[in-house]
This record gives C-alpha cells, structure tokens and sequence, in this order.
C-alpha cells in the first residue's frame, strides 16, 4: 500500500514539472517574430490551438512542413522547428523569405476559405 502511494506521488510530482516546463502550442498566441527587428506593424494575432481546431486544419504540416529536394514530404512534419529556422530575410530559391512565408501561408489559406481574415488590421491588431 505504502509503496504504492510513493510511486503514485512520484509520478503526480513529475508530472506537475513536466506541465511547469514544457511551453506548447497550447500557449501560442503570436508568432515568434523576434527576428523582425525594427516592426512594422503590431504582433500578428494567432492562437495556435483554438485558431487550428475553428479552422479544422488537422495536418500539423500543413503549416510545419519538410522538403526534401524540392518534394514535399507527406508524412513529416517541422513543428520542433521554427518558421525563421528554414527562412531567413531574404528568399532563397524556391524558398520565401520569411515574412513572406508567413504571408503565403496564413493569407494563402484565407483567401481561398473566404471567411478568414485577409486585411492587415485584421492579423495585426493594435
Ligand atoms: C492572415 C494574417 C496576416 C495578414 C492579413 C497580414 N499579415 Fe503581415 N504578418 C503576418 C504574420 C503571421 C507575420 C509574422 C509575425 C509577426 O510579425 O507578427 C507578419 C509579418 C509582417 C511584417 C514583418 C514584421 C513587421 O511588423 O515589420 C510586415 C511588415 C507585415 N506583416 C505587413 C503586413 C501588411 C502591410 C499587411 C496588409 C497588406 C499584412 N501584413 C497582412 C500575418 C498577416
Ligand atoms: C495554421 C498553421 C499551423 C498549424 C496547422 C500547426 N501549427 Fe504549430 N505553429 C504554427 C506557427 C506559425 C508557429 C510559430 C512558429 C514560429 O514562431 O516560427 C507554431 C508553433 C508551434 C510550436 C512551437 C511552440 C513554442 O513556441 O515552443 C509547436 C510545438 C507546434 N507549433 C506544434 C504543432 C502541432 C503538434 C500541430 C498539429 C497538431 C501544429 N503545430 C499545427 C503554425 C501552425
Ligand atoms: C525545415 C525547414 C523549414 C521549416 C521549419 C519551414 N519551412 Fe517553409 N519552406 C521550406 C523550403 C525548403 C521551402 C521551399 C520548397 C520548394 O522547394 O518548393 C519552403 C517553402 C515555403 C512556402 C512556399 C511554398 C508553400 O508551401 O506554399 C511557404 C509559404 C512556407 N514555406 C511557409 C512556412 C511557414 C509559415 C513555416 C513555419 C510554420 C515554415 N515554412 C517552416 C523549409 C521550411
Ligand atoms: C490551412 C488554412 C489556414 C492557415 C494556413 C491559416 N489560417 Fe487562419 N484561419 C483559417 C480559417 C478557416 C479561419 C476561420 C475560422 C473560423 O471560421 O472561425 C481562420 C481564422 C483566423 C483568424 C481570426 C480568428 C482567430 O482565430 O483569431 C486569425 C487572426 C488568423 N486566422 C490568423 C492566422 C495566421 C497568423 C496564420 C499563419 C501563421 C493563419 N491564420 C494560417 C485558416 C487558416
């Protein structure tokens, strides 16, 4: 009995510090855009989870991809990494610079579901 309520603490405890350290997309709200320097505009608006389960995009890498030579991989996804990990200021190749990325990505998916924000105030709200 003792040795069973231990173990049971032990794990409630662990799993408390797990819960304490480990910062998810659950508490996204904005995008990482400490590369932008000198901003333009004000942070753009984009919580993670409660923005991806309104929308039904269930394919983490619809947005969190990975390119092999060109080919999108299917089953592979990005979502350990940063957008600004892969895309720097300037574009390269086929690859977007990074606020363009962002723009393709997340304007690119407005415009053709039509009842998502596509005006700049709209994403970056004062
Ligand atoms: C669908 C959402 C969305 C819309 C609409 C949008 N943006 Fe952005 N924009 C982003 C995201 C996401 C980033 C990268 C994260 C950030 O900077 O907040 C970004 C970054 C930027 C940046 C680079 C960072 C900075 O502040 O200097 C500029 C400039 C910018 N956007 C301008 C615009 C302008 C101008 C418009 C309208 C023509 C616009 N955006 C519309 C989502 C959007
Ligand atoms: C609509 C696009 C989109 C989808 C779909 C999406 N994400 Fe993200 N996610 C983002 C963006 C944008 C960021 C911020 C990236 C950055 O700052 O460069 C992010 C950040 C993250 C982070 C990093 C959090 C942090 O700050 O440490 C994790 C983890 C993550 N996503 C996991 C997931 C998982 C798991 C899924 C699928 C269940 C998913 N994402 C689906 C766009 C998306
Ligand atoms: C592991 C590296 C990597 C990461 C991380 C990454 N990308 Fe990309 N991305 C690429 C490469 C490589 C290409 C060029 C693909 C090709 O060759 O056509 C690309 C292309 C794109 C394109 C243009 C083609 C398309 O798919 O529409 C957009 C938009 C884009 N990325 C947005 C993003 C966003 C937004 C994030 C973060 C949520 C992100 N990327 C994270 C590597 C990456
Ligand atoms: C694959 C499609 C898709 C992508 C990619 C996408 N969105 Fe959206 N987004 C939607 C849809 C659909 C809605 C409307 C959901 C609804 O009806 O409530 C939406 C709604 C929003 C809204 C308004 C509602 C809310 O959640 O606050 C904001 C802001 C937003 N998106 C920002 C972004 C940003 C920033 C990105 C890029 C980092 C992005 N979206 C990428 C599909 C997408």
């Amino acid at each position: 009995m003792k040795k069973g309520m231990i173990i049971i603490a032990g794990i409630l405890f662990l799993s408390s510090v797990m819960l304490l350290s480990v910062h998810s997309q659950e508490d996204v709200t904005e995008v990482d855009r400490s590369v932008f320097t000198n901003p333009q505009r004000p942070a753009a608006v984009f919580k993670h989870d409660a923005h991806n389960q309104n929308a039904g995009i269930e394919n983490c890498n619809e947005c969190h991809h990975v390119y092999e030579d060109g080919k999108l991989l299917e089953d592979e996804s990005s979502e350990d990494q940063r957008c600004a990990d892969c895309h720097g200021p300037e574009a390269d190749g086929n690859k977007p610079s990074l606020v363009k990325a962002f723009h393709v990505n997340c304007k690119g998916c407005h415009e053709k579901q039509q009842k998502a924000p596509i005006l700049c105030g709209e994403c970056h709200v004062r």
